[in-house]
């Protein structure tokens, strides 16, 4: 069965309490943190993370709050984000393109007792290599391929991640294997009903998904999902 995160970005702002009900058989709620720099869009910060992490306290709802940190310096904002509440923490490879300081970056993470994610572009493709001492020795929780180039929700996933989600899902289970790992393969952006099957055959433990989950019965898209 796989693990739900519903993205939030998706969802109507002007009545999120009502719209967080509507998902309460997700796993955890992704939230997308944009600065419009890093990608050109600019979304929300700490404020929407409070806000939500308090709506799931008052409908007593026990949903992973999933932080999806898409800026230049995501190193300096993880502290005050796993204070406001943040479950998991993804930064993006691309913000440092440098193993050792990725490594550092999920060490700080998973220091505050949670779970550290690293997301990678569609265009990036990691020697095998420095896949496997991000994984091996950086050891994150989560390593999520984005289907899409971040920025946008209801984008249209890009064909090539499927291939790509096959042979990353095969390197991360040689490390869980040699290294007694449980690193998850995380997938977002562009997941719909149309390929979340192939999506979870390639390899994905986690799917990300907004745009398809909030259009028509969010709590039904998700059952559905999670029945595959
Ligand atoms: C894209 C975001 C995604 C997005 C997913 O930059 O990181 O999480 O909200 O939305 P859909 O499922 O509509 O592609
Ligand atoms: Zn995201």
């Amino acid at each position: 069965m796989p693990i739900i995160s519903t993205s939030i970005l998706s969802a109507n702002f002007t009545c999120l309490k009502e719209e967080i009900e509507r998902i309460r058989n997700t796993d955890m709620l992704h939230i997308d943190v944009m600065d419009g720099i890093f990608v050109p869009n600019l979304t929300f910060g700490q404020v929407i993370v409070k806000t939500t992490k308090n709506i799931l306290r008052d409908l007593n709802l026990k949903i992973l709050s999933d932080v999806h940190l898409m800026l230049v310096n995501p190193h300096e904002h993880i502290k005050e984000f796993y204070e406001l509440g943040a479950d998991s923490i993804t930064f993006h490879y691309e913000a440092y393109r440098n193993i050792e300081k990725c490594n550092k970056t999920i060490k700080f993470i998973k220091n505050f007792g949670i779970k550290a994610g690293i997301a990678i572009n569609p265009e990036t493709y990691l020697p095998e290599e420095e896949l496997n001492i991000l994984l091996t020795e950086g050891k994150p929780d989560i390593l999520l391929i984005m289907g899409v180039h971040p920025g946008y929700s209801g984008q249209k996933f890009i064909n090539e991640v499927f291939e790509k989600i096959k042979n990353i899902k095969k390197i991360v289970d040689e490390c869980n294997s040699a290294k007694n790992l449980d690193i998850k393969v995380a997938v977002d952006g562009g997941v719909k009903f149309w390929n979340v099957d192939k999506i979870i055959e390639n390899g994905a433990d986690i799917v990300v998904m907004g745009s398809e989950i909030f259009e028509g019965n969010p709590d039904e898209n998700i059952l559905k999902i999670k029945n595959k």
